[in-house]
């Protein structure tokens, strides 16, 4: 049961990640151009939205950050993992949903939503005036939730390409930032907060789900995992506030933090 202690595919390594940071924006204009025409329109229903602008620079990705070795990106090819039969009896994702306390009309980011395990359900229960954006810097894992939306008939989702230092959210206008098992994976974990900030809307949180880097029975190797020390060393600096936390899930913390007040 390899697969508890590390995740099946973890094959983007550092290196290719920088590679990868490099080519980012050419890989993606690639694959734009790859999309068919119905694909790429933004009036369709879950097109996704990959207009990235390629002018901008992405430095090189950090390895290390505040004493934490930073985690490869998951490859997409991983991608069944995320939607394995045990991951509700693991993780108990159902209480996970509930502790979030999501209202109809509300604006969500799932961000790194992968293959869109999640966004679905936070579609289902924002309801028809919210919305939520799926953001991840695999296209290829966009695909897949795109194509789950449609044969579960759920359309209030804006599947949006994010790069590494930015995942292209409106300006104060998310009332919650979901990033489940995403975090530590960030390779430039201060732009991605600087732009998450500023994403949220007046009372919004970002809300990291985590597995518990404390406790040594949660069957995944270390480098996947992180203590709340950590969690809070890394966002306090960067203008968070912790509000909530939620201890109840199996293998997972759950931490809300809130926009620090600028007085
Ligand atoms: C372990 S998967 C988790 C997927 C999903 N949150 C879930 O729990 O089913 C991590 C995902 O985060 C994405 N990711 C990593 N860094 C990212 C970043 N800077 N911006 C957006 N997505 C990112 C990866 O591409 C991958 O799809």
């Amino acid at each position: 049961m390899s697969y508890l202690l590390e995740y099946p595919v973890r094959i983007v390594s550092q290196a290719v990640i920088s590679a990868v940071c490099v080519c980012a924006f050419s890989l993606a204009a690639d694959d734009v151009s790859s999309l068919r025409k119905t694909e790429r329109s933004s009036k369709r229903p879950l097109a996704i939205d990959l207009r990235i602008d390629r002018s901008v620079e992405i430095p090189p990705p950090r390895t290390q950050y505040m004493g934490r070795k930073i985690a490869q990106t998951m490859h997409y090819t991983g991608a069944p993992w995320l939607v394995r039969e045990s991951r509700q009896r693991e993780e108990d994702c159902r209480l996970l949903l509930e502790a979030l306390q999501i209202q109809p009309g509300q604006t969500i980011c799932d961000l790194g939503c992968g293959n869109g395990f999640y966004t679905l359900e936070l579609a289902r229960r924002v309801g028809t005036e919210g919305i939520v954006y799926a953001v991840d810097i695999q296209p290829q894992m966009l695909r897949l939730l795109v194509a789950r939306a449609r044969q579960e008939k759920i359309f209030n989702i804006k599947p949006v390409l994010g790069t590494f230092i930015d995942p292209r959210l409106p300006k104060e206008e998310v009332d919650l930032v979901f990033c489940v098992d995403v975090y530590h994976e960030f390779s430039h974990p201060e732009k991605m907060l600087k732009c998450i900030r500023e994403s949220l809307s007046d009372g919004g949180q970002i809300v990291l789900a985590e597995f518990r880097g404390e406790d040594a029975s949660v069957p995944i190797k270390p480098l996947h995992k992180m203590t709340k020390a950590q969690v809070k060393k890394e966002l306090e600096p960067n203008g968070f506030v912790l509000e909530r936390e939620f201890d109840e899930l199996p293998w997972q913390h759950l931490m809300f933090f809130g926009v620090q007040s600028k007085e």
